[in-house]
């Protein structure tokens, strides 16, 4: 039985333009846009409300299995549903790490039963897995933590490195923070209890070295390389200096051009606090734009949740990383509402492009054949994020107290409505992405 839904009166985004019409879902694919479209089974009225391809959350720590006290794949997909992200990608720096096939089967399974929108997951490297990270069926890429960060995974040996960018085509994504730069500035400022030193420690140089490593293996070996959450101005010159047959892809996450040092170590101290840090003014004004330009790809939150008693601990001892999932297209859309972006652009960077990079199959646009993942916004809605009102387990927000312009009002992963009037609706479950390989 065709189970049908039509979208009336919508400002929707096509990729290249806004066009008010309307759109049918059936069986969880869209089957036509255009006026004078059948009734669905199910028929809505969103005039006033803008339409966006599912939006593609390219960088979560969902912290399963191992961390579940922080987030689970169940309430880490109920975040994003109500942040109107349909799909997201999961890092594999859990406990234990997810290494190999039977820790990704695993995975996959829970996802399976504990999801209520798409998911995709990243295999993650050591100096030791060459041949899983090569052959784990359907991952979207390799993850390379260049430097230490959350758990334990780390490549930072060169012939490590080389080895994993000389083998295989898989796209390879790198956390592009020097480890040997961390540990150098950790001694210098060994027992520094203030959290603004962690700029200091992980400073621009460490980000620039690992990334300019990462690019230089990339284009001796010719391999699909994205580098994770950039947060220097440097970077972002290393960049634009590229030669034009480059297989570089790149990602901002909001907090890196919202959120500012020192200000928001005063304010939020070790809530602040994630790998690589919060900087200052000029690195965000230089991500903006080097997001404007193209230079950077897409948008990614890299939620990473922890309880605000772990953060609670003094720096040094306090985890990093912030939650992000429920912000990030509030966040865009209040930029549109300054004037900053368009609704385009909001789509290109936070649909079309992460679908395309990471190569999953008819996602990324409202067009015919493509599945039904749509995020329904009102652009002109005010809200204020509160801590404690919030999906994510810790249930806390780096930016509680801010009040955002534009937010999701329906997520609808596959032509059914997930989350609605606020709340999440019981029983629909995602779909693991299909990721085309080379
Ligand atoms: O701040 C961070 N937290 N950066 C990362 O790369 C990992 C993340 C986490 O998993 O907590």
């Amino acid at each position: 039985m065709t189970n049908s839904l039509c979208i009336r009166n919508a400002t929707v985004v096509l990729p290249d333009q806004l066009q008010e019409t309307d759109v049918l879902v059936e069986d969880g694919i869209i089957s036509a846009i255009g006026r004078g479209l059948p009734n669905g089974k199910e028929t809505l009225d969103a005039s006033g409300l803008i339409l966006f391809p599912g939006l593609i959350d390219p960088q979560v720590h969902f912290r399963e299995p191992g961390n579940t006290h922080k987030e689970d794949l169940h309430t880490g997909s109920k975040a994003a549903a109500a942040g109107g992200i349909t799909s997201f990608l999961d890092m594999p720096n859990n406990n234990p790490a997810v290494i190999n096939a039977e820790r990704m089967a695993a995975k996959k399974q829970r996802a399976a039963e504990q999801c209520v929108v798409n998911y995709g997951f990243f295999v993650g490297a050591t100096p030791e897995n060459l041949a899983e990270i090569n052959s784990v069926p359907n991952v979207c890429g390799i993850k390379v933590f260049m430097g230490s960060s959350t758990g334990d995974l780390l490549v930072h040996r060169e012939e490590d490195l080389e080895r994993i960018f000389a083998n295989g085509s898989r796209l390879i994504a790198v956390h592009a923070e020097s480890e040997r730069q961390i540990r150098d500035n950790t001694a210098l400022l060994q027992g520094c209890k203030d959290v603004k030193a962690h700029p200091k420690i992980r400073d621009e140089a460490t980000a620039l070295e690992a990334t300019e490593l990462a690019v230089r293996l990339s284009l001796q070996y010719k391999r699909r390389l994205h580098i994770l959450h950039l947060t220097t101005e440097e970077e972002t010159l290393l960049l634009r200096r590229l030669p034009r047959d480059h297989k570089i892809s790149t990602e901002v996450c909001p907090q890196h051009f919202t959120l500012t040092a020192p200000d928001c170590y005063e304010k939020l101290g070790t809530l602040a606090q994630m790998n690589p840090p919060l900087r200052s003014p000029r690195h965000g004004k230089a991500l903006w734009q080097a997001l404007k330009d193209d230079i950077i790809n897409c948008i990614a939150t890299d939620h990473a949740p922890h309880t605000l008693e772990e953060k609670d601990a003094p720096y040094g001892k306090a985890p990093s990383g912030m939650p992000g999932v429920e912000t990030s297209l509030p966040l865009l859309l209040t930029r549109h509402s300054q004037g900053d972006c368009s609704l385009v652009e909001i789509a290109k960077w936070m649909s079309e492009a992460p679908a395309r990079l990471y190569r999953m199959k008819n996602k990324g646009r409202i067009q015919v054949g493509y599945d039904a993942d749509l995020t329904l916004v009102d652009a002109q809605l005010k809200r204020t994020v509160e801590n404690g009102k919030l999906f994510t387990k810790v249930n806390w927000s780096p930016y509680a107290g801010m009040e955002l312009t534009g937010w999701p009002v329906r997520t609808i992963v596959h032509g059914q409505t997930v989350f609605v009037d606020g709340q999440i609706q019981h029983g629909i479950r995602g779909k693991e992405i299909q990721f085309m390989e080379e």
